[in-house]
């Protein structure tokens, strides 16, 4: 079976991606945001597509997520497993750790949040209102904490993903509310990707690397941009090495 993987920050590239070759794509909702590369990935056959595009120069906004998912399943992709970079709003969420989320609140707004909508529209049986009680596929979720067991790499089995407009950070206000809205973690690409995938009933599931304290949560530091890349390389080679530890086969 082969999975997609979804990069975004800190992912210019797949680190420990084998026999890659490239392939432009195209879909009936506009093109992608870079060609999918198809490679191996430890025991995994793997479709990889940075959402930033190959010179992370889209933004959170302006990711064509729709095309995305669309590539990535007319690919052949039976499964999908997105990284994010998110700023940790609860203490339990420091820089560094790893998160696999397990609910999300969707707080953007204006972009193409779904396959049910005019154009591309002769490619469905109508509208279909998706179950999002479980936004993040349960099995996905479980096979994932195995491996990052297997891996001996620490992943917190649960959080609750607040999703953000970008691409500017939020104030401290704005975590507050997230807060009291029930949010550990903050990032901004999160949505509609989970939920489009739904739409097109591929299994999702999301491992957000935290990158940074939240607005506010740092003393009132302000942001560190330098501690952030560092904390994305890390991160993201952890997150790597959870996937290099997954089988092909369920
Ligand atoms: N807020 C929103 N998105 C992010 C953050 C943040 O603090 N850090 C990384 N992505």
């Amino acid at each position: 079976m082969t999975t997609a993987l979804i990069g975004g920050s800190g992912f210019a590239e797949l680190p420990g991606l084998e026999a890659a070759r490239g392939e432009d794509a195209d879909t009936p909702f506009g093109a992608p945001s870079a060609p999918l590369v198809f490679g191996k990935l430890g025991g995994c056959e793997v479709v990889f597509i940075n959402r930033h595009g190959a010179r992370h120069d889209i933004a959170p906004h302006r990711v064509n997520y729709r095309a995305n998912l669309w590539a990535l399943k007319q690919a052949g992709a039976r499964r999908v497993i997105a990284f994010a970079a998110v700023g940790g709003i609860a203490a339990e969420f420091a820089p560094g750790k790893l998160a696999l989320p397990d609910q999300v609140i969707d707080y953007t707004w204006g972009r193409a949040h779904t396959f049910f909508d005019g154009e591309g529209m002769e490619n469905f049986d109508g509208v279909k209102h998706i179950d999002f009680t479980a936004p993040y596929d349960e099995s996905l979720r479980a096979e994932i904490l195995e491996a990052a067991k297997r891996a001996g790499v620490e992943l917190a089995a649960r959080a609750t993903l607040a999703v953000t407009q970008g691409p500017r950070l939020e104030s401290p206000a704005e975590i507050n509310r997230l807060e009291r809205d029930g949010a550990g973690l903050v990032g901004m690409t999160g949505m509609p990707e989970a939920s489009l995938a739904r739409e097109l009933e591929l299994p999702y599931a999301a491992i957000a690397m935290v990158i940074n304290p939240a607005a506010g949560r740092d003393s009132g530091r302000g942001v560190d941009f330098a501690g952030m890349e560092k904390y994305l390389r890390d991160g993201a080679a952890r997150a790597v090495k959870i996937v290099m530890r997954m089988s092909n086969a369920s």
